[in-house]
């Protein structure tokens, strides 16, 4: 499929907006502060699937976290702001993701995935 570019200037911070590329569910979160700030307060050695909330966002732009909206453990679409780190929690069989979409407790196995996209702009960017 042909890269998305999405306009971010419509994503309010606190809001998480769904779009799909090549088929695929992703969740463009942008983060308030207490969001991203939580994601750092992280032992990183003690996650299951050890990533630092810097390696998850690109260019420093922090506010931003892009991942692909199906859980790791069979495929379920997590819920946002939900679970014990309000990141997002599947209800299937109750994964639970922190604001870095790192997975924190359940039967998932991998942190929610992050696709290939660039910032063209500081308010725009090409999924693909
Ligand atoms: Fe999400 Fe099983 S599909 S916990």
């Amino acid at each position: 499929g042909a890269p998305v570019e999405v306009d971010l200037t419509p994503i309010a911070e606190g809001q998480i907006v769904k779009v799909f590329w090549r088929g695929r569910l992703i969740f463009i979160r942008h983060r308030t502060p207490d969001e991203v700030k939580s994601a750092g307060d992280v032992n990183v050695a003690s996650l299951r699937d050890p990533q630092s909330d810097a390696e998850r966002v690109k260019d420093g732009k922090a506010q931003w976290l892009v991942v692909y909206g199906n859980c790791t453990h069979l495929g379920c679409v997590p819920l946002g702001q939900q679970g014990e780190y309000k990141g997002w929690f599947c209800p299937c069989h109750g994964s639970v993701f922190d604001t870095s979409g790192r997975v924190r407790g359940g039967p998932a196995p991998t942190n929610l995935p992050i696709p290939s996209y660039t910032f063209v702009s500081d308010t725009k960017i090409i999924i693909g």
